[in-house]
């Protein structure tokens, strides 16, 4: 990494999911007074910046993804003096902070959405959303046979003022989260005049949900009525025309979900948003060939735009990869998420160590997932009628859900709520942890060299160390066969760096030359790589 290459091309974004991270006022429910008591441990672990999911006003029908009011902050979570207190705590940290902006679809209890209903058909106020009369003679069927992500129709009939039955609304999401018409002129202000209400707060960046869908054609028939339509990349053009004009490198993350990388690297061009998440590398297998595909066609995409890749092996919506990794198919697909399916939640945890080394290793940025230093496991044994994801109730129990990977953080103590919440407190965490996190919790591991924690922290030390790591190029070196390994330059000119080699064959491997081992993730046996291990070496 050069010295003068901007922040973002190489951070590592530590993702905080408010209501499981840590409890300041014995509710059960994680808030900011709790990550403010928190920070420390972040700045420690050696992480650069935070994302934080939506910690707006909400219903929370979908956990803060169905914002009421985009100015502010949830009672919950606390107050918008205590998020102004933390953005200036966390930069004294030396820790940037980043938002969780939602721009396709607001709570069914926003203003705007509650002002639609009560004006009624062709109003002004309902040409923010999408709003449209049924099929059918009394307009009793949707206007089409758009489905919703979470299952279902993407469409709800209202009952109009005069309490007839009336229009329908899309939502590709919940009911509850109406999605806003991008066409309107009113929508666009109104969102440039949200992301100035945080960047004059002093926030580092945004991370814009669902960044690939917001434009529509107005048909709204089919899939490709909303799949990364053409009309998107303006709005994040004018988006990037306002983030550039704030002092600091202010920057827009998209979670952007595409299969075509060619597509994808469309949202980073120059004057577009700064990164995305690599979703590929989340999804991709634990597979030799396979991760060295990913990789390749990750940097081929990225390179004509200029833009850096991210790594990116778990967040709040996918199956923690020390799961995934234990299974016999190791990838991850929303639509292949069952539970009961065989687990070797050891072997999950091996390898999820050997895949922090080769993220942290690959050019670019990379991601944490709150708990995955930690080497939490999904928990899928929460009981039914616990669970709170849409994606659970909506799809009549076929998909498991995403609160296992949302369950509250462990950090101290031998039995739930694990220091989650203050000392003494009588509140129940908000989901159930498991007993076995005993093991798992900051206070267990922190000292223990053999711990995912301690590998964590040494990895990010090394990262920030090594002029090497971060942005950058990199080279394959020649490797027997189901080895991944190779080098990272401090500058093109020369050969000295830092060698990575991740063994996902089943035979130990001897190392490339260096000078020195840097960090492994397991230990060398008679100075070969075992299977399942990762290294960092160091050669001049
Ligand atoms: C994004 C979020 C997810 C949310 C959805 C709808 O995919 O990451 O948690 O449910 O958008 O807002
Ligand atoms: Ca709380």
């Amino acid at each position: 990494m050069s010295v003068s290459s901007p922040w973002w091309r190489s951070t590592v974004i530590y993702q905080v999911y408010p209501r499981s991270f840590a409890d300041g006022n014995a509710d059960g429910i994680g808030d900011l007074a709790g990550i403010r008591e928190r920070l420390p441990y972040l700045a420690e672990l050696g992480v650069d910046a935070i994302w934080l999911s939506p910690w707006y006003p909400s219903p929370m029908a979908d956990a803060g993804y169905d914002v009421a009011d985009y100015r502010d902050i949830d009672p919950l979570f606390g107050t918008l003096g205590e998020a102004e207190s933390f953005i200036g705590e966390a930069h004294r940290l030396g820790l940037r902070v980043i938002i969780d902006v939602v721009p396709n679809h607001c709570s069914d209890a926003h203003a705007w959405f509650v002002e639609a209903l009560a004006a009624g058909p062709g109003s002004q106020q309902r040409s923010r959303f999408w709003f449209r009369s049924g099929r059918g003679e009394h307009g009793e069927l949707p206007p089409t046979d758009l489905c919703s992500i979470f299952g279902g129709p993407a469409w709800t009939r209202v009952t109009e003022p005069d309490g007839s039955p009336g229009e329908w609304y899309l939502h590709l999401f919940a009911p509850e989260q109406p999605d806003f018409n991008w066409d309107s002129p009113e929508v666009r202000a109104e969102f440039e005049d949200v992301l100035r209400f945080w960047l004059d707060r002093g926030i580092d960046g945004i991370r814009i949900d669902s960044a690939a869908v917001i434009a529509k054609d107005p048909a709204l028939d089919g899939d490709s009525a909303y799949t990364d339509r053409d009309g998107v990349h303006e709005i994040y053009r004018s988006w990037r025309r306002l983030s550039d004009s704030f002092p600091g490198e202010r920057i827009l993350i998209g979670e952007v979900w595409l299969p075509d990388r060619q597509r994808f690297a469309n949202y980073l061009r120059p004057d577009e948003l700064h990164t995305a998440f690599n979703f590929d590398f989340l999804c991709c297998p634990w597979d030799a060939d396979r991760l060295r595909e990913c990789i390749n066609e990750t940097l081929r995409a990225h390179a004509p735009v200029g833009a850096p890749a991210t790594w990116v092996l778990s967040n709040h919506d996918v199956t923690r990869h020390v799961t995934r990794y234990g299974r016999e198919d190791s990838s991850f697909s929303f639509a292949g998420r069952r539970e009961g399916v065989p687990l070797d939640l050891q072997l999950g945890w091996v390898r999820a160590r050997a895949a922090a080394l080769l993220a942290f290793a690959l050019p670019g940025s990379a991601y944490v997932y709150q708990g995955e230093e930690l080497g939490l496991w999904e928990v899928e044994n929460i009981p039914y009628e616990l669970r709170q994801d849409p994606m659970w109730h909506r799809s009549n129990h076929v998909d498991p859900g995403r609160d296992g990977c949302r369950v509250p953080m462990p950090w101290s103590g031998d039995e739930p709520p694990f220091g989650f919440s203050p000392p003494g407190s009588a509140a129940k965490p908000w989901l159930p942890q498991p007993a076995d996190w005993k093991d798992r919790t900051v206070q267990a591991q922190t000292g223990d060299p053999a711990s995912m924690l301690e590998l964590y922290r040494a990895a990010l030390r090394i990262r920030r160390d090594e002029p090497a790591l971060g942005d950058g190029g990199m080279r394959w070196l020649d490797a027997p066969l189901g080895v991944l390994a190779f080098s990272r330059a401090a500058d093109e000119a020369s050969a000295s760096g830092v060698v990575c080699v991740v063994n996902l064959s089943d035979a130990a491997v001897a190392l490339p030359p260096h000078d020195v081992v840097l960090l492994t993730s397991g230990p060398l046996a008679g100075g070969l790589l075992p299977p399942e291990t990762a290294v960092w070496l160091r050669r001049s």
